[in-house]
């Protein structure tokens, strides 16, 4: 696998590739990576000749408080485990590559009302610092593909509205959510959990099972459920963000007539902030 950082040279190459009709694909990430992150990188390499994965910390998604500065930075664990994953090209540019000009002035691609929602009001501005970097990633590439973890499934969806209001080229693909043995969903901040914590952590995902079975078995009395499972999540040590019950096709609430639902949620443990989701399907 080769390592570029320059942005002409990863373009020239690609280019040459292009030419000789190969089919690209690419996986962004921010680097530290982990199990569900070679799993994208596998499904970019089955419907694809060249798969670029992409390293960068990007600022533009971070707010004032948060872990923009302790977040992991692992190139070289992560180089060998993209070429044992069978990736064949690596973009790992610098914020100056990234961002000649500044951020301050840079051009932002914004999905508007998706992006308000559920992590965007807890993160102001974090969706718009993704789809302005995803953006930039795929004028950069210009992949035929692009592969993306459903455990962040608020952003695969602003992510495939942003290619489809744009008519970007790109086919979105999202590809499903890699757990531990335990059911805890694989992130790069689970290494910021004490071991304590570590053993806790999996009742975000079962506490979204115990709601889906709950509303599988005719509960809709979604608030009231949303209630009791905050309060499931604050006994073992969890803060609130939010377990939010929507209508899986515009992440609005879901209400009793609706048949694709998703729960949204993100709960703080510790020096951590865990997501998760869960879909579930009443039209059977
Ligand atoms: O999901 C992530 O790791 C990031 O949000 C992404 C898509 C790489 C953009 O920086």
């Amino acid at each position: 696998m080769k390592t570029f950082h320059s942005i002409a040279e990863l373009r020239a190459t690609l280019q040459q590739e292009r030419a000789n009709g190969k089919r690209i694909g690419l996986v962004p990430t921010m680097g530290n990576l982990h199990e569900g992150h070679l799993q994208l990188v596998r499904q970019a390499d089955s419907c694809c000749d060249i798969v670029v994965a992409s390293i960068f910390v990007n600022p533009l998604q971070f707010g004032a408080n948060e872990d923009l500065g302790s977040y992991p930075r692992t190139l070289k664990e992560d180089q060998e485990k993209l070429t044992g994953a069978g990736c064949d090209y690596l973009f790992a540019p610098s914020d100056e590559e990234m961002y000649p000009n500044g951020r301050e002035t840079q051009t932002q691609v914004e999905v508007p009302g998706l992006s308000d929602i559920h992590c965007g009001a807890s993160r102001p501005g974090h969706f718009q610092g993704v789809t302005t970097v995803v953006c930039k990633l795929f004028g950069i590439v210009q992949p035929d593909v692009a592969v993306f973890g459903e455990k962040d499934y608020q952003q695969l969806m602003v992510i495939r509205r942003m290619a489809e209001d744009l008519y970007l080229p790109v086919e979105i693909q999202g590809a499903p959510i890699a757990r531990n043995e335990d059911g805890l969903a694989l992130s790069s901040r689970n290494g910021y959990l004490s071991e304590e914590q570590m053993q806790v952590a999996p009742t975000l995902q079962r506490t979204l099972q115990e709601a889906k079975a709950a509303i599988q078995a005719g509960r809709r009395d979604y608030t009231q459920l949303e209630e009791e499972s905050y309060q499931k999540l604050e006994a073992v040590g969890f803060t609130r963000d939010f377990f939010n019950i929507c209508d899986a096709e515009d992440l609005s609430p879901a209400d009793e007539q609706c048949k694709k639902l998703v729960i949204l949620a993100a709960a703080p443990l510790g020096g951590a902030r865990l997501i998760d989701n869960i879909e579930i399907d009443l039209s059977a």
